[in-house]
């Protein structure tokens, strides 16, 4: 978590620098900062809060520079306020770095530094890492590089970094191993950031750092890469990014996340297309099809992710035992990797995540690579971590997500993982043709049936606005629709701070049942494909002790409409690709729920976008 962000070159660095921010806030938000030099001398602004706070506190102070850093944190170490703000400058005054991770033995290092006369001003790690950097610089007598170097190969833990001297604002240093960071080139300038959405419209050329690079960047010189363990130099991948500025803004939408839900459509076009020929009853796939021995003789699939992801994993564990047989195993990723799990040679791992990023889904597909199992990745991010790191995959297609609940990342996902256990039920021999084929015209028909949905949010607007108030919400769904029972519920606290809580809804009578009053809102969700009479059922237990249902259903359900406070109707489809159609409403509602309540949509509190930070 946190963003990083840096400029060298011939314009002005501040509004560079300020709009990369605004743009990465997304990955941390509890504070900023800016580091430029004009003058020979450094221009340090930071302070507790967003973006705008930091452009406010700058009000115009800062004169032209070439060079700067910013930094937007999502803190770890120390609490968010102004000192513990990045960048950090070293004790001597003479260096400057922002960073992005953990260094784990940041303790050990600051006592040696400590007792040597060296004083800290924060409570941060990264303090600590730009005075380890500046005491090899001065008591080896060595460049800026070198001690980078020596540096990083004493500390243990995560980081993407920036630094450079203050004395010599000509170049930066810069280094990854386990958090993003990317070099944009430009003609005599460089942009430095944990992803490119900072710099696109000034270059589309860029170099991704691997884990344990380092690369100095100097003004008139190419960027030089080299590995930090052997300082070997390396001859780095240049990117001709793809990307267009308008899918990072916001297009006339308030938010994010709304803009996001609405281009659900597209996403699953997207996702789909060139994928699913469903008129040819042909499904390619080429990077996972590589592979496809493996998948049609798993013994069974282990899927991991975190939060929304491990939800989409556990849609697909519905859709790869009924439709391929295969028995499926869905692990939160920071639960697998510490519990010394069973795997073998034989084992397919399915990672999923949008960032491609998340610290503890890379660690667990590490361990799962070095036990031998096969590595498939569903990621959003291309050249993500996770995507680099998987032997296979299938990049989600859903365009960038900077909402930081995830809506378009989730239906991609679920999307993706059904064209995956179709077609190997169909290898299998499982389908019959004519239920193939219908699979197949079902799922290409999903994008226009959300078009369909979003054309009016009136409703899923009028029910929010008579529970904006609720404290608590439970949400409940059977078989295909209990993962979204509990994106639902996930969707609900993450972004307007209700208590909000997922069931299968058979099972609320062995506990939460005791939670039902009149003041309890239940969503339903009840689609007709599916065990439609069991949820009938649930409903009128729910009805008999008074609690309010806001049902889920197919369009023109008289039956639990009759018996439902408020119904949300959805398109008719196969149960398979239920959660894709009924996942809509339940956005749309904590969306509109959060607006309400005045709470920041795109940025709700505590929470950051990509974590890094296992
Ligand atoms: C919730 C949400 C998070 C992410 C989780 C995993 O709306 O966005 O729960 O799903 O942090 O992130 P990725 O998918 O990037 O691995």
């Amino acid at each position: 978590m946190c963003g990083i962000v840096g400029y060298l070159g011939f314009r002005n660095a501040e509004p560079i620098i300020i709009k990369g921010l605004r743009r990465l806030e997304y990955r941390g938000y509890d504070s900023s900062g800016i580091a430029t030099v004009a003058n020979g001398g450094l221009q340090v602004v930071k302070c507790q809060g967003k973006v705008q706070d930091l452009v406010d506190k700058i009000d115009g102070s800062l004169a032209e520079s070439g060079i700067g850093i910013g930094h937007t944190r999502w803190a770890t170490h120390g609490v968010p306020n102004d000192v513990n703000a990045h960048p950090h400058v070293s004790a001597s005054g003479k260096l400057v770095l922002i960073h992005n991770g953990i260094i784990e033995n940041y303790a050990s290092i600051k006592e040696a530094l400590q007792s040597r006369g060296v004083e800290f001003k924060s409570d941060t790690d990264t303090e600590v890492l730009v005075n380890l950097i500046d005491d090899i610089r001065t008591v080896e007598g060595v460049n800026l590089a070198k001690a980078v170097r020596m540096a990083l190969n004493q500390v243990i833990g995560a980081y993407a970094i920036c630094v450079y001297e203050i004395d010599n604002p000509t170049k930066i240093v810069v280094a990854k191993k386990g958090s993003p960071l990317v070099v944009g080139i430009g003609e005599n300038e460089f942009f430095i950031a944990s992803d490119a959405t900072p710099f696109l419209e000034y270059t589309k050329t860029a170099i991704y750092l691997e884990d344990d690079e380092m690369a100095v960047v100097e003004l008139g010189e190419e960027v030089k890469v080299r590995s930090i363990p052997n300082n070997k130099a390396i001859n780095p991948y240049v990117h001709q990014l793809q990307m267009d500025i308008e899918a990072i803004e916001k297009g006339g939408y308030d938010h994010f996340m709304l803009k996001e839900i609405y281009e659900q459509p597209k996403s699953l076009r997207d996702a789909l297309r060139g994928r699913l020929l469903a008129d040819q009853g042909i499904i390619k796939m080429s990077g996972i099809f590589e592979y496809r021995e493996k998948l049609v003789n798993a013994d069974r699939i282990l899927i991991i992710g975190c939060g929304t992801s491990w939800h989409a994993g556990l849609v697909a564990e519905y859709l790869f035992e009924d439709l391929a047989r295969i028995p499926v195993e869905v692990e939160y990723a920071s639960e697998f990797r510490y519990r010394n799990p069973v795997i073998t040679e034989k084992d397919v791992v399915i990672a999923i995540s949008q960032s491609g990023e998340t610290a503890d889904t890379l660690a667990a597909i590490k361990l799962a690579k070095e036990r031998g199992a096969t590595i498939f990745g569903v990621c959003n991010v291309v050249g993500s971590s996770i995507a680099r790191e998987s032997d296979a995959g299938a990049y989600t297609h859903a365009g960038p997500e900077i909402g930081v609940a995830s809506t378009k990342a989730f239906t991609t996902q679920v999307a993706v993982l059904s064209l995956m256990a179709i077609q190997i039920a169909y290898e299998k021999g499982l389908l019959k043709e004519s239920y193939y084929y219908q699979l197949l015209a079902e799922l290409d028909a999903v994008p226009d049936k959300i078009e369909k949905m979003l054309e009016s949010d009136s409703k899923a607007k009028y029910i929010s606005s008579l529970f904006k108030d609720a404290p608590n919400f439970l949400y409940l769904g059977r078989g295909f629709n209990f993962p979204v029972a509990l994106e639902g519920a996930l969707k609900l606290k993450e972004i307007s701070y209700i208590h909000a809580e997922g069931y299968p809804a058979a099972e609320m009578k062995h506990g939460p049942i005791a939670l039902i009053d009149e003041n309890m809102p239940v969503v339903v969700i009840a689609p007709k494909s599916g065990q439609y009479e069991k949820i009938v059922s649930n409903i009128q237990e729910v009805k008999a002790r008074n609690g309010k249902v806001i049902a889920v259903v197919s369009k023109g359900d008289k039956e639990i409409a009759a018996m439902a406070d408020h119904v949300i109707e959805i398109e008719e489809s196969m149960e398979v690709f239920s959660p894709l159609l009924t996942t809509i409403p339940l956005q749309l509602l904590s969306y509109h729920i959060a607006v309400m309540r005045e709470c920041n949509v795109d940025q709700p509190r505590n929470l950051a976008k990509s974590v890094t930070v296992e």
